[in-house]
């Protein structure tokens, strides 16, 4: 049994990720329990809001070209279709002030794929920072790719620099004292729900130009800014052109979390020992990936039409809607809470003594609302807990009202 096959030894190293699995175990059994209990579900992070009317025709009018000769398409250019790469140039970029051309846009089946593929452009000796809490992606793909080090109880990855964003310092991460060549960066963040101001990230573009690193920017809920002060995109901050990588998604602000289309901005000007990272990407994705379906994209195209975009407003606005909502009944309730104003998350801190997960038990218990412990996105988000803005109304003032019973007073 020599010359056995090797497997890469990196996955072994992975953390089990038990978050959702658990989640769904104790729901499950609560349910058994108590089989006239209505759970109610404002853990998910996926929309539950329809398409846009006038995506769903461009995707149905791309369905019939496709079946006919004379408008079929095979392959399609691998970083998406011009007229794709052209509308978010547009509508996205320049009609905010930004210059980033077609050509820097990178149209893909997801942020999730995105942020989890950069890596491959990237030595493996990198040393990597990201938030604590955070969105476990960043994290396990640089495991996998063998970046990460040894795992240690309670202090975690021993090349990861973790960056806690805490209470004490309004949940933004601070420029870390050790070297990082590779930053993580998530605005507005999940699962915090905090937003970045243009004064702090114009700290983290400062860094980086100090340090020859790379910021990965992952705006996969810039729609939900409502702050004037806040950045839709790093590239609004000067030198970010030299630094940064951006990530974004049709995903949360037009509802293509089944659909899937997402994309990825890396100027030319980012350049690291003479190497264009725009190119680097190129050749990843030319290689690796043959694009994203012709109908998705046309679907994608229609968000930036006057109806697609009168759609999109809506949505985002259901959702914030209901997040107003959980702000309101939760402060009633005696809740500390943040987030869920430019953001469909809210962030809040468990009754004293309890750990997330007792928190977790007890909300179901008293109110069969289902949400996710803090703890379950890194060891500083322990003693606190992540409720969405995703559900219906009906549901989410439902649930509501019953945490205000139950925990009112408390
Ligand atoms: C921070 C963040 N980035 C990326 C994604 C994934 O986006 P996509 O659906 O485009 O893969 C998510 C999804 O929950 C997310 O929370």
């Amino acid at each position: 049994m020599q010359n056995l096959l090797k497997i890469n030894q990196n996955f072994a190293k992975l953390p089990a990720n038990y978050l959702f699995v658990e989640i769904a175990d104790r729901v499950r059994n609560f349910s058994r329990e108590h089989p006239e209990a209505e759970i109610l579900r404002l853990g998910i992070g996926d929309v539950t809001r329809p398409l846009p009317a006038a995506v769903v025709e461009a995707m149905a009018a791309a369905s019939r070209e496709m079946g006919r000769a004379e408008t079929f398409r095979g392959y399609g250019p691998e970083a998406g279709y011009p007229f794709l790469r052209e509308a978010i140039s547009k509508n996205e970029f320049r009609d905010r002030g930004v210059e980033i051309a077609p050509d820097e846009i990178f149209v893909s089946d997801g942020a999730k794929s995105d942020t989890g593929n950069i890596g491959d452009i990237f030595g493996t000796d990198n040393v990597v920072a990201v938030c604590d809490p955070v969105y476990p992606v960043y994290v396990d793909t640089n495991v996998m790719a063998g970046r990460a080090g040894d795992y240690r109880e309670g202090s975690g990855f021993s090349n990861i620099v973790y960056m806690p964003c805490r209470r004490e310092n309004g949940f933004l991460p601070e420029i870390p004292s050790r070297r990082a060549d590779m930053v993580y960066l998530c605005f507005p963040n999940n699962p915090t729900g905090m937003g970045i101001s243009r004064k702090e990230l114009e700290k983290w573009v400062a860094y980086a130009r100090r340090n020859g690193s790379v910021l990965l920017y992952d705006a996969a809920y810039e729609a939900f800014i409502t702050d004037p002060d806040m950045p839709h995109s790093i590239f609004e901050i000067d030198g970010a052109k030299k630094c940064a990588i951006e990530f974004r998604s049709f995903s949360k602000t037009a509802g293509f979390t089944g659909v899937r289309c997402a994309y990825t901005v890396i100027p030319k000007e980012l350049e690291f020992g003479g190497v264009s990272l725009n190119r680097l990407w190129a050749r990843r994705q030319s290689t690796k990936m043959n694009g994203v379906s012709y109908i998705v994209q046309r679907g994608a195209q229609a968000v930036f039409s006057d109806a697609g975009k009168r759609g999109v407003r809506e949505n985002i606005a259901y959702y914030q809607e209901n997040a107003r909502m959980m702000l309101e009944g939760l402060a009633k309730a005696g809740f500390s809470v943040w987030g869920g104003v430019n953001s469909p998350y809210v962030w809040l801190r468990v009754p004293e003594g309890m750990t997330s997960w007792q928190f977790f038990d007890s909300l179901l218990q008293k109110t069969g609302v289902v949400g996710t412990p803090g703890s379950g996105f890194g060891s500083c988000g322990e003693g606190y807990f992540r409720l969405t803005s995703f559900n219906t109304h009906e549901n989410t003032r439902k649930a509501i009202g019953r945490i205000v019973q139950a925990f009112a007073g408390r």
